[in-house]
């Protein structure tokens, strides 16, 4: 976990894999092209096998968090059945920091994806592989609510999650109080105004997340860099989402000029 959570306390993941079950989604048809200009400015890549064997150069120096879930798609029947796609010795082959797989709690495969969970947690054990859980909502995107995460969350850490990915909500606080592990913050879909994005990050931070992990809002942002050193100032700096549309709008023109 030391070589995911930085010294402050805080962490940037940046998730690129959305491929898995999306396909060449919008801004991440060509992966190596994303993730590029993003890479230096984060502290992880949350990434499949697949994608981190064909676009990310080998010789860089950031901690991986591997997807490792997976098994269906947009236009299959159901999003919430998914398996595990990747070996624990894979894993440990391609040197990663930790592993990350969704769960679907109140779903018709909540049972399945809890105890896809559970195994994932006593192999990763068996190495010293933290596990990140995905509270994933599948395309009810409405489910969002904070009884609903603070749920998830909970039964992520007590199956035994190191770390619990969830979306922020009202009532932040209540999520994180209930999780009695690290939570970090996804975007989910690119939502209107950057400023959105900087007022719940800041304001999920303020309640107590350690960090997001957070994909959609900055690389189909069209100064996807600006954005995420932008996020990078609330969750690193303390900036305020004031401070934080500042120094997008700085970067952003200066990248026009150029
Ligand atoms: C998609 C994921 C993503 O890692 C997660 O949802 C974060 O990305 P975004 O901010 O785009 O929602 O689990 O499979």
């Amino acid at each position: 976990m030391a070589q995911l959570i930085q010294p402050d306390g805080h962490c940037l993941f940046l998730p690129v894999d959305h491929g898995y079950f999306q396909g060449p989604t919008r801004k991440l048809e060509e992966p190596r092209k994303t993730i590029k200009p993003l890479f230096p400015h984060c502290d992880a890549i949350f990434i499949t096998r697949g994608v981190l064997r064909s676009s990310v150069d080998p010789n860089n120096s950031k901690p991986i968090i591997l997807r490792v879930s997976g098994g269906t798609s947009m236009v299959g029947k159901d999003l919430a059945n998914e398996g595990i796609t990747t070996s624990m010795e894979e894993a440990i082959r391609l040197n990663v920091a930790a592993v990350g797989l969704s769960i679907f709690v109140g779903t018709d495969y909540e049972h399945d994806s809890l105890l896809n969970l559970s195994k994932l947690v006593d192999e990763g054990e068996k190495y010293g592989i933290p596990v990140m859980a995905v509270t994933a909502v599948g395309k009810e995107l409405g489910k969002r609510d904070t009884r609903y995460l603070a749920l998830s969350c909970r039964i992520a850490a007590e199956l035994g999650a190191r770390v619990v990915k969830t979306y922020w909500c009202e009532d932040f606080e209540k999520v994180v109080r209930g999780c009695p592990v690290p939570v970090v913050m996804a975007g989910g879909p690119k939502v209107d105004t950057e400023f959105e994005v900087f007022k719940f990050v800041h304001d999920g931070i303020q309640k107590g997340a350690i960090g997001v992990n957070l994909g959609r809002n900055i690389w189909q942002n069209d100064f996807p860099v600006a954005m995420i050193k932008a996020i990078r100032a609330i969750v690193h700096e303390n900036a305020s989402p004031k401070e934080a549309q500042d120094l997008y709008d700085s970067i952003k023109s200066e990248k026009r000029k150029s």
